[in-house]
């Protein structure tokens, strides 16, 4: 099978391009620094020439509501658009559980338009979210760090690794498209705190985390960024969690 990863060159696509090629399956990897702009269309009709599948993993760093939507929109409708002249049969995307209940945070706001582009588009579709990666909990540590200590809202949080999602992209990559979205989230739930707690003590970060009100990521309550109802597990504990 044909695989193209958009953003395969980043943190997710890179392990995906690796798993898929490890599989036996062609997988390309398009981004900007290999001459393929999703937000122009530039290079997009050559890269996805005799591409069965397309995995969606492109990300930005903007996080106002507008710069994230005319991201996340606009790299969709380019890539569908291109998708439908070439033929690819299944547009897989990778989304974020929660996104559509976390709305007061700009980033989320284009997620969710990015998932209605893909909903309302003519390509057969699967939709994959899933909670924050265990890996980026350090970052979340930096970004809440206001003079020295690290600032935690009640939110409960429920991190997956980031080699159960790209099992799992891997697996649905592959598969005939669900037309659906499936959640996938880790096997612990934790309070945000006692989460970063964890982190910075296993890497012997001294800094201090002080729990404050207000909810995390824009969630609009303490249990929003959890998945709600049916959801996929994955199998890696959070690491640096002590027994017991
Ligand atoms: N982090 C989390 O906890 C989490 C949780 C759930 C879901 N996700 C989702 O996971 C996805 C992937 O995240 P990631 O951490 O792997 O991102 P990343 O490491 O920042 O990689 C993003 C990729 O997108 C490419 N890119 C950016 N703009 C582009 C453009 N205009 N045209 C073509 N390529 C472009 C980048 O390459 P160039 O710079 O070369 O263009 C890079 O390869 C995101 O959609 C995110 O929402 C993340």
């Amino acid at each position: 099978m044909r695989l193209f990863v958009a953003g395969g060159q980043g943190l997710v696509g890179g392990r995906l391009v690796e798993r898929l090629r490890a599989a036996g399956h062609e997988a390309a990897a398009g981004s900007r620094r290999t001459g393929v702009d999703a937000l122009t269309g530039a290079g997009l009709g050559a890269a996805l020439a005799g591409v069965d599948v397309v995995v969606d993993v492109l990300d930005t760093p903007d996080m106002t509501t507008e710069a994230a939507t005319a991201f996340f929109r606009g790299t969709t409708t380019r890539l569908l658009a291109a998708e439908q002249s070439t033929g690819v049969r299944h547009h897989v995307l990778l989304s974020v559980v929660g996104a559509d209940r976390a709305l007061a945070n700009g980033y989320h706001a284009g997620k969710v338009a990015q998932e209605d582009a893909v909903r309302d588009g003519d390509v057969p579709f699967s939709i994959v979210r899933a909670t924050r990666f265990h890996e980026v909990v350090p970052l979340l540590a930096d970004l809440l760090t206001v003079e020295g200590v690290v600032h935690a809202p009640r939110t409960r949080v429920q991190p997956v690794a980031l080699d159960d999602v790209v099992d799992l992209l891997a697996r649905v990559a592959v598969g005939p498209p669900t037309g659906d979205t499936t959640d996938l989230a880790g096997p612990e739930v934790f309070d945000l705190d006692d989460l970063l707690r964890t982190a910075l003590t296993a890497s012997g970060d001294p800094r201090p985390v002080r729990t404050v009100g207000g909810q995390a990521f824009g969630a609009e309550s303490a249990d929003a960024l959890l998945p709600l109802g049916d959801h996929l597990t994955g199998a890696r504990p959070f690491p640096g969690r002590p027994a017991g």
